[in-house]
């Protein structure tokens, strides 16, 4: 029961989306209305620059942080194996990418997976990080690094012998962001996906 209870709440908490609330809260805008249509950090960074667009990576990262802890606290990480931690944490980042609250329209889930994962096990998420920082500093796209970095972690987890439970969290959340950028590979094959410092004009 308190597993069902935990991953409906984080659910919940997933749609707190924090790149649609202060857009909408500063400029009274819906970010999903312009640049790429996402709701996430690349997309505010791309609309209102990096003042706005650092708050929403770390808050976004935080909620994945926080699910963690609170089930943590639970004691649900020694509960079958972690299943309701993993689901409470494919919750998460499945509220953030389709929002109930918000016509199912939300982010990517790049910064709240990697918010669960640094918090889950960070050695496996800091190895998926460089490598996805150092795939950004080549290419210069961020959908590309989000992509091949969040691929670091189902890789990395089974290379280093992590439990079932987080390997098939691992999968799951990988999913989940090639999924997400679906139309960003697309643009990637096309050449025109759009590189990081490039901006779009957002209503003043
Ligand atoms: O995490 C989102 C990022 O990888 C891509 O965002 O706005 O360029 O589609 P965007």
């Amino acid at each position: 029961m308190i597993g069902l209870v935990f991953t409906i709440a984080a659910y919940l908490i997933g749609n707190l989306n924090f790149a649609y609330i202060l857009v909408k809260f500063f400029k009274n805008e819906d970010v999903r209305n312009y640049g790429s249509g996402n709701a996430g950090t690349t997309n505010v960074l791309r609309v209102m620059g990096k003042n706005f667009a650092l708050p929403v990576f770390i808050l976004d990262a935080l909620k994945g942080c926080l699910v963690v802890v609170v089930g943590r606290l639970l004691g649900l990480d020694a509960v079958y194996d972690g299943i309701f931690l993993a689901l409470g944490g494919i919750a998460v980042v499945a509220g953030h990418n389709w929002p109930a609250f918000l016509q199912f329209r939300g982010g990517k889930g790049t910064a709240t997976s990697l918010g669960v994962f640094l918090t889950l096990d960070w050695e496996v998420a800091i190895i998926a990080i460089m490598i996805g920082l150092i795939v950004l500093a080549i290419w210069k796209m961020v959908s590309l690094a989000s992509m091949v970095g969040m691929t670091m972690l189902p890789v990395f987890t089974l290379l280093t012998g992590r439990n079932t439970t987080e390997i098939v969290f691992a999968f799951v959340l990988c999913f989940f962001s090639v999924f997400q950028h679906r139309k960003n590979i697309g643009r990637i094959i096309q050449g025109r996906e759009s590189k990081l410092g490039q901006k779009v004009n957002i209503k003043k």
